[in-house]
């Protein structure tokens, strides 16, 4: 495929301030929910946690960045297959190295991202916790931010924190808000309904509510089984709740600027120069 033939992506970075909230399991989830939808996948681990993608959907890697950079392996070696077809590009393959590439070694990325031509529609950032420059690196580099919160005065604090520095440092003013590990739709409204009012006031700012999944067992055994929630529990009150705010997701889509997975990345290692 030729380079104006490539498509355009829609990346999304899933983000919070505390970690456990959920964003890997919100990430994979959402990921097959849209590969349902008929759209091909791309999910970029940036999480520097332990309980990476590729941990809760057990699936095997093989390849680190490095091969890429001596040569023996292509980008499409490192991306491994997941459930549905998804596809990932663990964080065991040293994707955190992107934040410290030499020119050489960043020349050699954008040339294997322009040599790649797997379709992609999403590309799907599970960042790390905190306020890491790490985070805000693939934040800033992303069209869309997912801020994850559960109820927790704690998580909701953390993600104040995170909307406030993606906002005064790298001027980012646009967010859309995921509450998870709710009682009821009720809590989730009361959450988004707190962290916006904070949003509005002291930065000026408006959030969007995309949804919110209940607190629900299944997601906990879907993670001991290292299967995902949507394809052993489909029927599960998370997994229908996040299959309404992919379909959410899918129709509030065009207002954004799009740009290919080549331009994405581009930029993504341009920002580290
Ligand atoms: N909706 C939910 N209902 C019940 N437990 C959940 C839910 N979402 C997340 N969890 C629990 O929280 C844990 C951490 O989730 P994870 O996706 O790894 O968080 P993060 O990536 O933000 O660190 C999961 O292993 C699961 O046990
Ligand atoms: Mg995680």
């Amino acid at each position: 495929m030729s380079v104006v033939e490539k498509k355009s992506v829609r990346t999304i970075a899933v983000a919070s301030g505390k970690g456990g909230v959920g964003k890997t399991n919100i990430a994979a989830n959402l990921a097959i929910a849209f590969r349902r939808l008929n759209k091909e996948v791309l999910i970029l681990d940036a999480d520097l946690g332990l309980s990476n993608i590729d941990v809760i959907l057990n699936i095997a890697t093989q390849y680190n960045i490095k091969d890429l950079f001596s040569g023996e392996k292509k980008l499409k070696d490192l991306i491994v297959e997941g459930p549905e077809g998804i596809k990932i590009l663990p964080s065991s393959s040293g994707i955190q190295e992107l934040t410290a590439l030499d020119e050489f070694q960043r020349l050699r990325l954008i040339e294997e991202f322009e040599s790649y031509d797997e379709e992609v529609d999403y590309l799907l950032i599970d960042t790390s916790s905190g306020i890491s420059s790490n985070v805000g690196f693939f934040c800033m580099a992303a069209q869309e931010i997912i801020i994850v919160t559960s109820a927790e005065p704690t998580a909701m604090t953390d993600a104040y924190a995170l909307i406030k520095v993606l906002f005064t440092k790298y001027q980012e003013n646009y967010f859309k808000v995921l509450v998870n590990n709710v009682k009821d739709e009720k809590e989730g409204t009361e959450v988004y309904k707190r962290l916006s009012k904070a949003a509005e006031r002291f930065l000026s700012i408006s959030l969007d509510y995309i949804g919110y999944v209940p607190r629900d067992n299944c997601v906990q055994k879907a993670v001991r089984q290292q299967r995902a929630l949507m394809d052993i529990y489909p029927d599960s009150e998370a997994a229908k709740r996040i299959v309404q705010i992919s379909k959410n997701l899918l129709n509030n889509g065009d207002n954004h600027v799009k740009g290919t997975l080549q331009f994405f990345l581009g930029g993504l290692l341009k920002t580290t120069c």
